[in-house]
């Protein structure tokens, strides 16, 4: 049996659906790929719980789980302590053969995650942040390890990113597998976003902005403030990491976004935003009926093509897969020489705490198992 240390960066959702599964597929790992993940550490943004004997029990485990779940700073946990330097925690916790994996939302993981990679440990993340900053972070990011050539190909590096694009969907692997393969990807079109999916999907079917925001909202489906949602920096982040995937060199403030909401509305509270949308329901009546009159529909989508990245509300084909889609999945399109007319599609739920961690886990394994 091959013991395999992580230190898992984050205990939100996502970190804890992932501990809770790690727990419940103990005897799969070990009967299947002779594989036991013992957790040496769990950090949340100002705590940690940190062991250096063989990993924590699965009873801590399960009780850390409960504690976030109830809101708990693993500062005052009663085996954790307060933690302000994650890179200090790799260095303590880390031993060879160790997983890092980030479940956070910030970049400053970066340090912890490049010094990780220094010492030739293996990292997984659902995080965007990291993969969408500098060019030189991602590079550093994602090549460490990889030995040959400047490409970076799944098997070669020591990072893992599938989550950060559709959550557990297989849409890194499937770019990566099509570079790997020299089939020219001429274009990538995809709906990344469930909360923005169900604004269209609302907006087709003659609701108005307005209204349909107010139902995302009062559902839970958007952030607290809805522009983080319509506003589609979150889904710049994925095009950009699918961009520099196919090998493009270019950075987020490259990426073409438009938002569902005017600057002018930038600076109002959530409450007066939400009071204001009805000025906006006009424009997108017009701009869903142009879409009809030429046969179209509108989505919320991003696009990388001929050297540019575009994210933002664009008229598609009524019978293209982007063009069926309704609620809230995620769909990515990759049109290639050997995938057309129709593009190799991959679709289905893009969010998710448990989908995702899943996504996370399958990583891990891969990683832990060589595969
Ligand atoms: N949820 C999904 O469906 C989904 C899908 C795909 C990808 N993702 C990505 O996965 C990541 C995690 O998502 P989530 O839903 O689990 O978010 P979340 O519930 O907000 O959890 C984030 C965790 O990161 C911790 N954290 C924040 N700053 C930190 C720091 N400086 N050092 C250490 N830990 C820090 C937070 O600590 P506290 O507990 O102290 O706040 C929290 O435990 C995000 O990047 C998200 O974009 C999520």
């Amino acid at each position: 049996m091959q013991s395999i240390p992580v230190i898992l960066l984050g205990a939100g959702g996502v970190g804890s659906a992932l501990i809770k599964q790690i727990v419940a597929n103990r005897a799969l790992h070990a009967a299947e790929y002779g594989v036991e993940f013992t957790l040496q550490a769990v950090c949340d943004r100002d705590g940690a719980v940190i062991t250096l004997d063989a990993g924590l029990d699965d009873p801590t485990l399960l009780d850390i789980v409960d504690y976030k779940t109830r809101k708990g700073r693993l500062a005052a946990y009663g085996q954790g302590g307060p933690q302000s330097d994650l890179v200090g925690i790799v260095d303590i916790a880390g031993r060879t053969g160790a997983i890092v994996v980030d479940c956070t939302a910030t970049e400053a993981t970066v340090p912890a995650l490049l010094y990780a990679l220094d010492r030739k440990y293996r990292v997984v993340l659902s995080n965007k942040k990291p993969l969408t900053m500098d060019q030189e972070v991602y590079d550093r990011l994602t090549r460490a390890g990889a030995t040959g050539g400047k490409r970076s190909t799944p098997r070669q590096p020591l990072t893992r990113w599938e989550t950060t694009c559709g959550a557990g969907l297989p849409v890194i692997v499937a770019l990566n597998r099509l570079v790997a393969a020299g089939d020219p990807v001429t274009r990538i079109a995809g709906a990344f976003s469930g909360t923005l999916g169900f604004v269209m999907t609302g907006l087709q079917q003659g609701q108005p902005f307005s209204a349909v925001v107010r139902e995302a909202f009062d559902l839970g489906y958007t952030e607290p403030d809805p522009r983080d949602d319509l506003g589609g920096v979150d889904v710049a982040r994925k095009a950009l990491i699918l961009a520099r995937g196919l090998g493009w060199r270019m950075e987020l403030n490259d990426i073409e976004v438009t938002g569902l909401y005017p600057e002018a509305m930038s600076s109002l509270s959530v409450n007066e935003f939400m009071a204001a949308l009805p000025e906006l329901d006009d424009h997108f009546r017009t701009l869903v009926e142009a879409a009809a009159a030429g046969g179209k529909v509108l989505r919320y989508a991003a696009t990388v093509a001929g050297g540019r990245c575009t994210v933002g509300p664009q008229a598609v084909d009524a019978g293209s897969p982007l063009g069926r889609l309704e609620g809230t999945d995620n769909l990515v399109e990759f049109h290639t020489q050997w995938y057309r007319p129709a593009p190799l599609v991959v679709q289905g739920r893009g969010a998710g705490t448990d989908a995702t961690a899943a996504g996370v886990l399958a990583e891990m394994v891969e990683l832990a198992a060589g595969l």
